[in-house]
């Protein structure tokens, strides 16, 4: 049966583990979305497999996602994944062999691959299997030098859309991801480690009493949008004790 490996490979060439190597050798395609010509993530996923066996990187082109009707976003994400679905499908068609999907980070946070796949294997008969990456929150983690919560506490994580939520329920650890803005108003006394970029060239970092570093994060993130064209930033949130 075709092997289709689904690969965690953290956020470049620099953090993918002797397991994702191997995965990557073994297989004889990796197919890959862009969202356009110079889709910078491409470039990353390019240089990865160059660097670990250079298989052969199909690259498709990413379907429209409708992003205008924030009310209907569930609906819109489903016709999203729905034609992902038959991209992967066509593609699985033309290219023979074992195929590699490429994950930013690891699989198990927000990512739809693991789901795609499963639509996947109900139309192509396909042996999957997952190698886990290095995730956002886990770097973030590392360059503070930080736990995500104290001794024997819980952290939470979660997305920028629902941060307030978070806050409403009670949670005191929150790991914030996918942010479109950073909405952090009446958190002055909250505890903030926010990076932005994490494992890239213009990675930044952040820490601080919300109200003392609001402003420098607001720049920092300005900063990396200007020098890289794209920003993606995670943060933790600690409320004040
Ligand atoms: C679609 S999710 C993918 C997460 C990924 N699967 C992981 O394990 O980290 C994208 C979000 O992850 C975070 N993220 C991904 N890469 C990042 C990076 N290099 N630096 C900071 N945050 C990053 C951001 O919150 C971004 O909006």
């Amino acid at each position: 049966m075709r092997r289709l490996r689904v690969i965690g490979v953290g956020m470049g060439p620099q953090h993918v583990t002797a397991e994702a190597a191997a995965a990557l050798r073994s297989v004889d395609h990796v197919l890959a979305f862009a969202k356009a010509d110079d889709d910078p993530l491409l470039d990353v996923r390019t240089a990865i497999c160059r660097e670990y066996g250079d298989p052969p990187v199909v690259v498709i082109e990413d379907p429209q996602r409708d992003r205008d009707d924030p009310a209907d976003y569930p609906a819109a994400v489903r016709a999203w994944h729905e034609a992902r679905v038959a991209s992967y499908a066509a593609a699985l068609r033309e290219h023979p062999g074992d195929v590699g999907l490429l994950v930013w980070g690891d699989p198990s946070l927000y990512d739809s691959t693991l789901r795609l796949v499963d639509a996947l294997a109900e139309r192509v008969e396909l042996d999957v299997d997952v190698v886990p990456g290095i995730s956002a929150p886990q770097l973030l983690a590392a360059r503070h030098r930080i736990v995500l919560h104290e001794v024997g506490r819980p952290v939470h994580v979660t997305t920028g859309r629902r941060l307030r939520k978070a806050v409403a329920q009670g949670q005191d650890n929150i790991v914030v991801m996918l942010n479109r803005t950073l909405d952090l108003d009446d958190l002055e006394d909250w505890t903030i480690w926010w990076g932005a970029n994490l494992g890239t060239t213009s990675e930044a970092l952040v820490a601080g009493r919300v109200g003392d570093v609001r402003a420098d994060i607001d720049a920092a993130r300005a900063r990396v949008r200007a020098e890289a064209g794209w920003v993606m930033d995670v943060y933790l949130l600690r409320r004040p004790s």
